[in-house]
């Protein structure tokens, strides 16, 4: 084993012939396993409505990997994974056929992990089927997760129906973003370097950027994504994730309970958004047709199924303030948007300016520092700072300079992994700390159906931007309005 053992599971994947099994389970499991962090005991059972056995699982298992690998299967270890699979043929409607998983688990020498791949209209099914069938054991574990819930109501429903089964602390909720290296990097950049703990409030800090812009539009999730939008689908979670990360105050440890108590104070804190000030703090937009990379795409009202009426948003910017005493005075500004110019997922933390300048009779304005974390692509860290020219000159020249920490050079020998191999990992070994509380998710409902509560209250369409483009203008204004602007 590549780290520190952990207590062999029956992992069993309900949906296991979906698309998220294919696409991303079954890869992260087959890449673990090339790194040997796959517990030599444990066992993978896949769970579907179709008819199959085991060898045709195994066969689809293969030609998963074939297709959503972007390497060659190795023999040996292809050899050792799917040796650990098996198939189970359940309609998750029908409570009597959970039983069948007797023969499958073994609770004295495996601990029982469920993952709910499938929509979460079948969770409550699952919990009863598996409750009736009495399969679980309280070493047992149940791993799901986003979209849970629609908005806060719908959530608590999901939560309920979980909890009337599975205990709180035997509950896995996945937010793939913090799985990320660079999330998690976040942790030691701020609580392992003294630079940063002193330096990390409202009395340096002038604002902070969050982007998440991405390159792909709906790839053939039209109703999906409608019914959700940009909203829902990635600033409730991932960009409140990583703002969390940022804003926290120090846990007192790296015990999951620490990590959440101190992400729901954040939580807690901001500041709300409602019909009263939605239109200064918040910019919707929707990407027409345009350009990626030189080839022409469609406009978000033109793809495929699309219903030409729609006013759900790819694209949301948003000032947020945190009302609470490291924060004051602090914007966090955040955008996320689909078809936008370039895949980037960054963090811009802007210093403020100097009080006083000597270097005035050269330079009126010095610019402030800047620390950036990139998350993705290119993973690293960058601080911005202000360098002396080498030269004899009479005036002191100054060249504004990076100090670049990129992750790939500087980590040559270290594999990045991915944020479902991390997380998938964590949840086999039964740490919670990377996982989401119900609180926390809770919160963050409230916090997001107060701007789309105010949102619906407005009926206003959200504004166009060409596709390849970094959004609506508004949404430099947004910036500009308070004399400020996005990065890069
Ligand atoms: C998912 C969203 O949670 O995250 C998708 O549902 C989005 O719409 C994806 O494209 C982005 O993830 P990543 O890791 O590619 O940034």
């Amino acid at each position: 084993m590549s780290s520190k053992t952990y207590n062999p599971c029956d992992l069993v994947i309900y949906g296991a012939l979906g698309d998220l099994s294919r696409r991303k389970l079954l890869t992260c499991l087959y890449r673990l396993e090339l790194s040997n962090f796959i517990e030599p005991e444990t066992c993978i059972i896949g769970i579907d409505r179709m008819e199959l056995d085991s060898p045709g699982f195994i066969e689809i298992a293969h030609k998963s990997l074939q297709e959503f690998l972007n390497t060659e299967l190795d023999e040996a270890v292809w050899k050792r994974f799917s040796s650990r699979l098996s198939y189970l043929q359940i309609d998750l409607t029908q409570m009597e056929q959970y039983a069948q998983l007797q023969d499958f688990v073994d609770h004295s020498k495996r601990v029982m992990v469920n993952y709910f791949a499938v929509s979460p209209v079948l969770f409550k099914n699952i919990c009863q089927g598996l409750d009736q069938s009495g399969v679980l054991s309280n070493t047992s574990r149940m791993v799901m997760e986003k979209p849970i819930g629609h908005d806060l109501k719908s959530s608590r429903e999901i939560n309920d129906e979980v909890a009337k089964v599975f205990q709180e602390d035997q509950v896995f909720r996945i937010d793939h973003y913090l799985g990320k290296e660079t999330v998690l990097n976040l942790l030691a950049l701020r609580f392992a370097n003294s630079i940063f703990t002193t330096n990390w409030d409202h009395n340096t800090i002038d604002h902070v950027q969050i982007t998440v812009a991405e390159e792909v539009g709906i790839e053939g999730r039209w109703e999906y994504f409608d019914h959700t939008g940009q909203l829902r689908d990635m600033l409730q979670n991932h960009l409140l994730q990583i703002l969390t990360f940022v804003a926290m105050e120090p846990p007192a440890t790296l015990e999951a309970q620490s990590i959440h108590s101190e992400k729901i104070k954040v939580l807690k804190a901001l500041r709300p958004i409602t019909a009263k000030n939605v239109k200064e703090k918040t910019v919707r937009g929707q990407y027409t047709a345009g350009y990626m990379k030189g080839k022409p795409v469609p406009g978000y009202l033109e793809e495929e199924g699309a219903n030409t009426k729609s006013i759900t948003e790819s694209f949301v910017a948003l000032r947020v303030d945190i009302d609470n005493w490291r924060w004051a005075g602090v914007p966090f500004y955040l955008r996320t948007g689909k078809r936008m110019s370039g895949k980037r997922t960054e963090i811009v933390i802007n210093f403020k300016r100097l009080p006083h300048n000597i270097f005035r009779d050269s330079y009126r304005e010095l610019p402030p520092n800047k620390l950036i974390i990139h998350l993705q692509p290119n993973e690293g860290v960058e601080i911005q700072v202000l360098n002396k020219i080498p030269g004899i000159d009479e005036n002191i020249k100054l060249q504004k300079t990076k100090l670049d920490l990129s992750f790939s050079e500087t980590f040559k020998n270290s594999r990045i992994f991915g944020g479902y191999e991390k997380l998938v990992l964590e949840a086999m070994r039964g740490n919670p700390t990377l996982f989401l509380s119900r609180e926390e998710i809770e919160q963050a409902w409230t916090w997001i159906d107060s701007i789309q509560n105010a949102w619906t209250h407005l009926l206003e369409s959200p504004i166009s931007y060409p596709a390849g483009t970094w959004g609506p203008i508004a949404s430099d204004s947004l910036l500009a309005q308070d004399g400020r602007a996005w990065e890069g």
